[in-house]
């Protein structure tokens, strides 16, 4: 569970918010899903059926549609805006289904997914064992999930910054690669693989980086954060401290990207044993 959990009310209507000019700020999210889209050259997967979890305006979920032309690719957001724009997606022979769902409770029938796929999203999700543990569930077995994430080095220049102004919490926290791998295997999946890529953004001043993450829908929506306004004089000081990292004229953002993957085993534990279906080896590649 989410010690500092998320208040989703607000996060959804944040991102419905953002959902109009999202594309023309989310140049690392872009950067990320096409990074994750490469991982797949080495992966042995024909789906039938993919969803993209956390989908926002369809990015992802158009690379996939050229990706797997034969495929049915779902779209799966919580924000109405956001899925209305990655309806619009690919060609009209070939668009993606779009479904507003929590990833926290996925109202799609078991075993019905060939991959799962979830770009920058599953760092909005409380209780992410129990997301897994539903992403297990839709997956059909020998399924893979392939995700990113952000790591606790996070905008950890503007963590910093606003720690030497006040004790709130100002950016969302983010779970360490090896909590989410264990995380994976408690909630069933086999041959986890997690790694992590530092990528750095930089920026003219801290109100232009504020700005791109309001665009975003980023905001801070956790419980512990300051409530009512920021005031000017705490902002200016934040400001300040943030301009220590300042390097060759640029301010930098660092994100720390999680990238995961793990398979459905073929077989489940159960109390007498191991469970095999019959059906589902036959689909098993030999
Ligand atoms: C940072 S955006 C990433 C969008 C897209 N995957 C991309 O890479 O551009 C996060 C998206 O996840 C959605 N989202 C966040 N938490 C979610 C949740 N619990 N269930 C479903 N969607 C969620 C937001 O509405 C937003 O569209």
């Amino acid at each position: 569970m989410n010690p500092n959990p998320i208040d989703k009310r607000l996060a959804r209507r944040s991102f419905e918010q953002a959902a109009p000019d999202y594309d023309r700020v989310a140049v690392l999210q872009q950067e990320i899903a096409r990074r994750m889209l490469d991982r797949l050259d080495y992966v042995k997967l024909t789906p039938s059926r993919v969803a993209d979890v956390g989908a926002g305006t369809g990015f992802s979920s158009e690379l996939l549609l050229h990706r797997y032309p034969r495929a049915q690719v779902v779209a799966v957001d919580f924000a109405l805006g956001m899925l209305r724009l990655a309806r619009r997606r690919g060609s009209w022979l070939h668009r993606p289904r779009a479904v507003c769902a929590d990833a926290e409770a996925l109202p799609l029938a078991d075993t019905c997914v060939d991959l799962l796929f979830s770009s920058a999203t599953l760092q909005w999700c409380n209780d992410l064992e129990e997301t897994f543990r539903g992403f297990l569930r839709v997956l059909r077995p020998g399924g893979l999930l392939l995700f990113t994430t952000f790591g606790p080095d996070t905008l950890g220049e503007l963590r910093q910054a606003w720690a030497s102004v006040d004790g709130y919490s100002h950016v969302s926290s983010f779970l360490d690669l090896h909590d989410i791998g264990d995380m994976l295997v408690r909630a069933g999946f086999a041959d986890p693989v997690m790694d992590v890529e530092r990528m750095t953004l930089t920026y003219e001043s801290v109100p232009a980086l504020m700005r791109d993450l309001k665009t975003l829908g980023a905001h801070n929506v956790t419980g512990a954060r300051a409530r009512g306004l920021t005031g000017r004089q705490r902002l200016q000081r934040m400001v300040e401290a943030y301009e220590r990292f300042r390097r060759d004229g640029r301010l930098p953002a660092s994100y720390e990207v999680v990238h995961g993957h793990a398979w459905v085993p073929w077989q489940r534990a159960t109390a007498d044993g191991v469970a095999v279906s019959v059906e589902l080896l036959r689909r098993r590649p030999r």
